[in-house]
């Protein structure tokens, strides 16, 4: 059968609807009026039959993560699917190698995505390097941390928030993978409280966000999506505040990157997963992503690498990795001396695997105990982290 692959126009919206709706479990719920699978950064591209049926879609969300202190175009992919009788049949392959050519058309240099099931995206050279995990702490734990008595908390005004965005800013800058939250397809929720502290200078310092679930026996709770300190007092103190729910909201769920600060005030056997949200990144272009992102300053050095890549073919072959001074570049050609399958690249990109353990998983071929060594320092960091699910 001879399927069409194109953007979503005016006219296909009910389809796409239906197909995601039935897909993710919403479907009771009628099309809101106006609604549009596509919004300011994000694209939808859908996979036509003769008979003008969506068959299968996948949504492109114009984004940027934070790689070394830079912010790298990407490609977000969500609202993957294909109707349920035509799984399995290539479908999926279809618009997500489209939607990978498109994306990176529009400059787009690598890709993420939260995956329900890793097999169909490993299939296509995503690589799980990270996972958004929501931890669950009784309150009263938190009710032991006592506050700093010079940092005061208050509710953010309107006026605060620039000074909020720049503290997240801040500490994403510094992180590997952090979502630009001034991209165009970013969303920002609405919570029940916005909480800032103040250090004694008056300058904001910290600021958590949190919504009080129902109730206020066994089940209530506190949901906290960002607690970011930029000084210990902060992020004490506003830990503190969370304890001060203890009566009322017996139960914390916070999200928490792996290497927070906050752990350095709570004992991780307090602290149990309440859901993991394991996502996946993949490179897109190859030299452009090199280019884009940060590398360490002090690293001066290079290494020859063979990409095979079916999926994105444009950066398949043989490149010199050039790196010094903070920057980064491929240019063609070199001897191949290290091999790397389009899963390996994600990995080692996103520093989430060394070229050791990338060797054992069958991703990284060749090179020696030199070559590993420039590659695990050039993208050693930060364990990738994400705190926004999309
Ligand atoms: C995930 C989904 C979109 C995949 O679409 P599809 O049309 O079935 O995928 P394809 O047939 O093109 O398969 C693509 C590749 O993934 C592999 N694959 C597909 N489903 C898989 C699974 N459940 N487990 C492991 N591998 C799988 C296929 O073998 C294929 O690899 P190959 O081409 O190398 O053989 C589809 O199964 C779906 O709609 N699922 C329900 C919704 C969902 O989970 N969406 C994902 C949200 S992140």
């Amino acid at each position: 059968m001879t399927y069409e692959v194109r953007p979503l126009g005016p006219g296909d919206q009910q389809l796409a609807w239906d197909l995601g709706s039935l897909t993710f479990g919403y479907h009771e719920r009628p099309m809101p009026e106006g609604w549009l699978s596509d919004s300011p950064g994000r694209r939808t591209l859908g996979v036509f039959d003769p008979a003008g049926r969506l068959v299968a879609k996948a949504v492109d969300r114009e984004q940027g993560q934070w790689f070394g202190g830079r912010i790298v175009p990407a490609s977000g992919v969500a609202g993957v699917a294909t109707a349920a009788e035509l799984r399995g049949r290539g479908l999926g392959r279809l618009v997500l190698t489209r939607l990978l050519q498109d994306a990176r058309g529009r400059g787009a240099v690598i890709s993420t995505l939260f995956d329900t099931t890793p097999g169909p995206y490993r299939a296509l050279g995503w690589e799980e390097v990270g996972a958004l995990v929501y931890y669950r702490v009784p309150t009263r734990v938190l009710a032991e941390i006592r506050p700093d008595p010079t940092t005061v908390l208050r509710p953010a005004t309107e006026a605060d928030l620039p000074a909020v965005d720049a503290i997240y800013r801040e500490v994403a800058r510094t992180g590997t993978a952090m979502m630009d939250r001034a991209g165009p397809a970013f969303v920002t929720a609405d919570h029940d409280g916005c909480t800032v502290a103040v250090d004694g200078t008056g300058t904001i310092v910290g600021y958590a966000t949190w919504d009080r679930g129902p109730g206020y026996d066994a089940s209530g709770r506190l949901t906290v999506d960002d607690l970011i300190g930029l000084t210990p007092e902060a992020t004490r103190t506003l830990l503190a505040m969370l304890g001060g729910w203890a009566s009322v909201a017996p139960t914390v769920v916070i999200r928490l990157g792996a290497a927070d600060p906050v752990w350095a005030l709570l004992a991780r056997g307090d602290a149990t997963p309440e859901s993991t949200q394991p996502w996946m990144l993949r490179v897109v272009d190859a030299p452009a992503a090199v280019a884009a992102r940060g590398w360490p300053r002090h690293l001066t050095g290079e290494v020859d690498l063979e990409l095979t890549d079916e999926v994105c073919p444009w950066h398949q072959g043989r490149h010199r990795l050039v790196l010094a001074g903070g920057t980064g570049r491929l240019e063609p050609g070199g001897a191949g001396t290290v091999r790397l399958t389009p899963r390996g690249l994600a990995a080692w990109y996103a520093g989430a695997a060394i070229p050791q353990q990338l060797r054992r998983s069958g991703f990284l071929s060749g090179g020696t105990a030199d070559t590993d060594e420039l590659l695990r320092t050039a993208t050693a960091g930060p364990a990738p982290t994400l705190h926004d699910y999309f």
